[in-house]
Order: structure tokens, then C-alpha cells, then sequence
């Protein structure tokens, strides 16, 4: 087989773990791997390199991805996704392999209905896809996270100050969740709860009076205030916006600042979460699912995602997968709320 490969969407550690996945599994088994440059407009474009065991040693240690990766819809407009279609076709391949977060999923999806056989891999830093119990990615990026908010911690304590950490996620709160649940924060804020400030005060007051600072993890996707701005309207070719923009973190300092007269700062770690090289658990999760998609390509079982079930990978249908994002439930809120100072 000719087994095509991309990456698409945010870019998360994990990803060449999952291409080198991809290569070693296919390469042991005979078979061929061209990745296609930069996600979907890679294949707009025809844009691809020929992949084997060489190309991707060492990379498993290595963030990013070694593809490219792009926000770029194929479905856009007609124009594209034809020609998407027909650059498949041209590049001679038999299966593709499409590692990406919800938006990559659906076009994946979308390309899986008009014919192709695709099998999906998912990736996010956000851990929002569905059927999985985890995304390669969000380990790393909460492990970055988590250090950031031991080291604010420290100037927290040194200043007598409350401190603010504002991470990504997007609208779900699991990056915020994990980061304060990990690193001990006193009170955290994600999209899924209607954002209660009395609460907050009441927890940052308690730490404040308990320990003389305090520390908050807020998500960049939480609804603080209704006149912030949205984030800057439709960024990419999927409709989103930039959430840092509206400026969750920056906010919540002010109003900590004016209702309680204490010091206050805020750090937006941003894209800093999303580099560097993955932790253990995103290795060998991304290897296990990119090993796991050729299997899939060769058994002919397309049109399917691979996702992780407690211990085991299995595929599930993308209609499982995709469209509605795993959000925060109550059990995992229920936990959260349970360390609030
Ligand atoms: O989806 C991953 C993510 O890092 C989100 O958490 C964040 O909102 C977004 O991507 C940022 O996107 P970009 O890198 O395009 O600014």
C-alpha cells in the first residue's frame, strides 16, 4: 500500500511520535508512507515528501511536528475539496492517514464520504475529542503548565501577591482543570461552569487569610464577562477565533485587585504550552495510535478514528468522534471543586 500521512490543525507534542508510528508500523509490513506538507493545504496543493525510517529518527523526542501543519478547510468551497480529492488520487495513494483534532476529524470525515479511505488519528492539547479517553498532547502541555504555576507560586509567596495563570483549551476546560487540580491552585475557572465571582473571592480570601497568597488558574475560553471581547472574529478557514484575546486572566486580576485591595498579577503562558518535547504518556500514546492506523489501512477498515479505552486502542466510527467536543463533566468538576481553598 501507498499510505499518505498529515497533520493538521494546532500543532501538540506527540505528533512525530505518531508519524514515526505510522512509518515504522507501515515500513515492517511492507508498505510505502508520503507525508503530505501542511496539513489539508498540502493536499490543495500537492505538496508532499516521501517518508521512511530515516526521515523520522530522532523525532519522537521532538515537539511540533516534522509535516507542517496548517488550519487550512478543504471544504471551504467545492473548488477545493475537488481538488483535495483529486491530488489523492494523483499522489497515487491508498489510505490516508489524518492526525488532527476536531476540525481535522470532520474533514477527514467529509473526505472518508466522498470515497477516500481515511483512518483518523486525534491529537489536541485541548483533550476535547470525543470517544477517547485521552488526546496525545494534553500531558505534555499540563505538564508545562503545571511548572509554570509552581513557579508563580513562588513569587505568590515572596509578595504576598495573588497570581493568575490564564492557559488555552479553548472551550473546554480540561488544560485549566488538570493544570490547578496538579498544581494546587486555589480556585480554577473553565467555560463549563457559569462563572460564579463570590465564589472565587470567597476561595482567593481564604488563601489570602490562611497563607497570605493566593493562586488562580483560569481558562482562556471561560465566560467572565459579557463585555469582553469574543476573541478576534473567524482567525481560520473552521470559524475560530483567538481566544487569548479576550483576556480572561488580565480581567479576573483587575476585579481580584479592586474588590479585595490586594496585589495582583496575571501570566498568559500562550504557545509555550504547546512546544517542547512530549512527556512519557504522549510518546507512547501518539506511537500506539500511529502503529494502530496502519493496521487499520491494511485490514481495509476505513472510515474510522483509533482511540484510546482505558488500556486498550480501539476505532471507533468518526461520527463518534467528531462534532460535539468532550467537555468538562460533573464528576470531574465535583473533584476540581473539592481542593477550593
Ligand atoms: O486547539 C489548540 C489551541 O492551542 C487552543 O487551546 C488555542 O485556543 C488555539 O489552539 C490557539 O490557536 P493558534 O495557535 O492558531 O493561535
Amino acid at each position: 500500500m501507498r499510505i499518505g500521512v498529515l497533520t493538521g490543525g494546532g500543532d501538540c507534542p506527540g505528533l512525530n511520535a505518531a508519524i514515526r508510528g505510522v512509518v515504522y508500523r507501515a515500513a515492517a509490513h511492507g508498505h510505502e508512507v508520503v507525508g503530505i506538507l501542511d496539513g489539508w493545504k498540502g493536499l490543495l496543493e500537492g505538496r508532499s515528501m516521501p517518508l521512511d525510517r530515516e526521515s523520522v529518527q530522532g523525532s519522537i523526542t521532538q515537539g511540533g511536528t516534522i509535516l507542517g501543519s496548517s488550519r487550512t478547510n478543504p471544504f471551504k468551497s467545492s473548488e477545493g475539496s475537488q481538488e483535495a480529492l483529486a491530488n489523492f488520487r494523483k499522489l497515487g495513494l491508498d489510505a490516508l492517514v489524518a492526525i488532527g483534532g476536531d476540525d481535522t476529524l470532520t474533514a477527514g470525515w467529509e473526505m472518508s464520504r466522498r470515497g477516500i479511505h481515511v483512518v483518523g488519528v486525534p491529537k489536541t492539547m485541548d483533550n476535547d475529542v470525543n470517544g477517547t479517553d485521552w488526546t496525545f498532547g494534553v500531558d505534555s502541555a499540563t505538564s508545562v503548565a503545571m511548572e509554570a504555576l509552581e513557579r508563580l507560586r513562588d513569587t505568590a509567596r515572596s509578595h504576598h501577591r495573588i497570581v493568575i495563570l490564564e492557559v488555552m483549551g479553548r472551550h473546554a476546560g480540561w488544560v485549566a482543570l488538570l493544570t490547578g487540580l496538579a498544581g494546587g491552585a486555589d480556585f480554577t475557572v473553565i467555560p463549563e461552569e457559569t462563572y460564579d465571582p463570590k465564589r472565587l473571592v470567597r476561595s482567593v480570601q481564604n488563601a489570602l487569610s490562611r497563607r497570605g497568597y493566593a493562586l488562580v488558574v483560569a481558562s482562556e475560553g471561560a465566560e467572565v464577562a459579557p463585555d469582553l471581547a469574543p476573541g478576534r472574529a473567524a482567525q481560520d478557514d473552521f470559524g475560530h477565533g483567538i481566544l487569548r484575546e479576550k483576556g480572561v486572566g488580565a480581567y479576573l486580576a483587575q476585579y481580584l485587585e479592586k474588590t479585595l485591595g490586594a496585589e495582583c498579577r496575571y501570566a498568559v503562558i500562550g504557545h509555550i504550552q504547546r512546544g517542547g518535547p512530549p512527556t512519557l504518556f504522549d510518546r507512547i500514546l501518539a506511537t500506539r495510535l500511529g502503529t494502530k492506523a496502519v493496521d487499520l489501512a491494511e485490514q481495509r477498515d476505513f472510515g474510522k478514528v483509533v482511540v484510546l479505552r482505558g488500556e486498550e486502542i480501539r476505532a471507533i466510527p468518526f461520527s463518534e468522534a467528531v462534532g460535539t467536543p468532550k467537555r468538562v463533566d460533573a464528576p470531574w468538576r465535583d473533584l476540581l471543586h473539592t481542593f477550593d481553598a
